[in-house]
């Protein structure tokens, strides 16, 4: 059961949209164990709320994340290695175990700092919109150290050889344009329409069949790493299991409305739902 209160994150409710906002704004929400204990709370329930269709992962005040607590997670944790496995497995789970695979659509709304360990939430989030003054950045390198944790892998996972090494490399800061051209966001806004475009992008994919959205991103995320015969072999499966669990009948009630009815055209429009 999601708890009323949480001393990290804030959780707010808009019709099938839920926002998960990472609320440290004095530490500018780096991610402390303390933290990621929760989300992996959060996570685990919000997956299973039927109210949640699509979630949004945001940061309280003027930015997303600076990043895992440099006191909290590392200095504090030096030298308490039972500690520091816990705090890392925590942060491991919720990010790379349930939200990379969470069944519903997930949106990263990029409002300020991302740093260093925040590209891991960043990345695990399906899509991603930044405001354009938003400040990125892989400080590892500026600390003296490298992307650990899984840093390096969410930027393989997300952006180019070169731009991948070169922020890895330098540690120089880059705005939401920038992080856009280099797709490591869908796109970049003036910070005053981030809501609006983040709100509109949700509802967008709120009007969709659910079940199809989940096995769209389960398929994907599969499949990235599979041979062909594997891909083949899982998509037959998948496309059977997913027919079976479309109580709705969406894809039998949309393919009337185009070839019957002709009341839509589906490469410009989503069926009715609810005919
Ligand atoms: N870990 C722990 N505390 C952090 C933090 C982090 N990653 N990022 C910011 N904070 C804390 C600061 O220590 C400060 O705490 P204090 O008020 O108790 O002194 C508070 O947040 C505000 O930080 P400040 O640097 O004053 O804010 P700013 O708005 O001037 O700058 C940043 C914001 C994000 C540019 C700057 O805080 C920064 O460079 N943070 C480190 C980012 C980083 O390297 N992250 C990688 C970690 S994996």
């Amino acid at each position: 059961m999601l708890k009323d209160h949480y001393e990290n994150v804030r959780i707010e409710r808009d019709g099938g949209l839920t926002w998960v906002i990472l609320n440290r704004p004095e530490k500018r929400n780096a991610l402390s164990p303390a933290l990621h204990y929760e989300m992996a709370e959060i996570i685990d329930e919000l997956e299973v709320d039927p109210e949640t269709q699509v979630m949004v992962l945001t940061g309280a005040g003027d930015s997303f994340s600076a990043g895992f607590d440099l006191r909290e997670y590392f200095r504090n944790l030096e030298g308490k290695p039972i500690e520091k496995a816990r705090a890392k497995r925590a942060a491991h789970h919720w990010t790379w175990e349930r939200l990379y695979y969470f069944p519903k659509p997930t949106i990263a709304m990029v409002n300020g700092h991302c740093f260093g360990g925040a590209f891991q939430v960043l990345v695990a989030c399906d899509l991603a919109i930044a405001a354009d003054e938003a400040a990125f950045g892989l400080s590892e390198i500026n600390w003296g150290v490298y992307p650990g944790g899984m840093v390096t892998k969410a930027v393989a996972e997300a952006v180019s050889y070169r731009d991948a090494m070169y922020i890895i490399l330098t540690g120089r800061p880059f705005d939401g344009r920038e992080a856009a051209r280099m797709r490591l966001v869908n796109f970049s806004v003036p910070r005053a329409q981030l809501r609006e475009e983040t709100v509109s992008l949700a509802n967008e994919l709120m009007s969709k069949l659910p079940v199809a959205l989940s096995a769209a991103k389960e398929a994907y995320k599969a499949v990235k790493h599979m041979d062909f015969h594997q891909a083949f072999e899982y998509m037959t499966a998948k496309t059977i299991a997913t027919s079976a669990l479309d109580v709705d009948k969406g894809r039998t009630k949309a393919l009337g409305q185009f070839l019957d009815d002709k009341s839509y055209r589906p490469g410009l429009q989503g069926f009715r739902v609810e005919d």
